[in-house]
């Protein structure tokens, strides 16, 4: 099979069933301060335990299509020795990677930033293939600040940067997970929102077609189109399950294999109503469906803590945000 077979392939499999990803690819800082947060102490060990029981949960590979991990999980091991990307697969899970570095202050404009990590991407990507990734993520992050934020430049810095990851990782075989993250914090309106979204969407597409990636390998993974945290009279669910799907038909080609939304900050059962809300429209051109951080772990990690590394109970809360998901990306509540 050649690699344009094999990631179409990757990537219908990531977003058909009604199955989703799995994002447990917090770096070890941002997973130290959840821990923190909680009264857990982070070591490599204690953040190995952790993604080993979220892992091993009973029946993940149902809900579950592929796995997002950071470096450090991609290179351990479970107890019983076998690599994290290896153990996934035996439970017919794909092994995905986040392969950027970080959203760092934009020069010239701080209070905004660009993401980085295209320096040696190629062979970083040609390694971590070889070690058994199919797929990788980049996440590029836009600030909205009512009139003066985002600035046009930062949008397109960002959307030529996922559109460079995008090809290079093509070019090595393996399906991008493309991320612009229009984040919820502020309190902006959710018309703003579906704004910002669409010239973000636009530009990210405009960016990928130059740099000629081919959209039924790639998968994007945008924010919802939604109120901000903060904002007043927050929009109802089915306002941001139709401005969402309304924004996404306007700029996402037909082409791409699929949308697998982020969380971003939501609770965890309000992201799942908006997937169900969401899959309820008719005639979607791709598969919507989920790759959640904190909306299919937050109840897991809570319960880790209180219930003291109490691997089953920690698992049901996983087992069933995941679970719920699935249904959620058929159309089901
Ligand atoms: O990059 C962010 C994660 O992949 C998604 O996390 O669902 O908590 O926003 P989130």
């Amino acid at each position: 099979m050649s690699y344009s077979d094999e990631m179409k392939s990757v990537a219908k499999t990531m977003v058909e069933g009604s199955r989703g990803l799995l994002a447990a690819d917090e770096s070890s800082p941002t997973l130290t301060k959840r821990f923190d947060a909680l009264g857990l102490e982070s070591t490599y060990e204690s953040r190995r335990n952790w993604r080993q029981m979220l892992f091993s949960t009973p029946g993940l590979a149902t809900w579950i299509s592929g796995v997002i991990l950071f470096d450090e999980t991609f290179r351990q091991e479970s107890t019983s020795g076998v690599p994290f990307p290896q153990y996934l697969a035996s439970l017919g899970i794909l092994a995905g990677i986040k392969v950027d570095t970080g959203a760092k202050p934009m020069a010239g404009r701080p209070a905004e930033t660009v993401t980085e990590g295209l320096d040696g991407l190629a062979p970083r990507v040609a390694e971590y293939r070889s070690l058994g990734a199919t797929f990788a993520k980049w996440r590029a992050v836009i600030k909205i600040e009512e009139k003066t934020l985002p600035s046009r430049a930062a949008i397109l810095a960002n959307a030529h940067g996922l559109a460079r990851y995008a090809k290079i990782c093509q070019s090595e075989g393996i399906v991008p997970i493309v991320e612009p993250e229009v984040l919820m914090d502020g309190n902006h309106s959710i018309e703003r929102s579906f704004t910002v979204t669409s010239e973000v969407l636009q530009s990210v597409f405009s960016e990928l077609w130059l740099q000629e990636v081919a959209l039924d390998q790639m998968v994007l993974k945008p924010s919802m189109v939604i109120s901000g945290k903060g904002a007043s009279n927050r929009a109802s669910r089915e306002e941001v399950a139709n401005l969402s799907v309304e924004c996404y038909r306007n700029h996402v080609p037909g082409s791409v294999a699929g949308i697998a939304l982020l969380s971003g900050g939501q609770r965890d059962r309000e992201a799942t109503e908006h997937l169900a809300v969401m899959n309820r429209a008719k005639a979607l051109p791709w598969p919507i469906t989920f790759s959640y951080g904190r909306a299919l772990q937050d109840a897991a990690l809570e319960s880790w803590a209180t219930k003291k590394y109490d691997v089953e109970a920690a698992q049901g809360h996983l087992a069933e945000r995941a679970a719920a998901n699935h249904r959620a990306a058929s159309g089901q509540d």
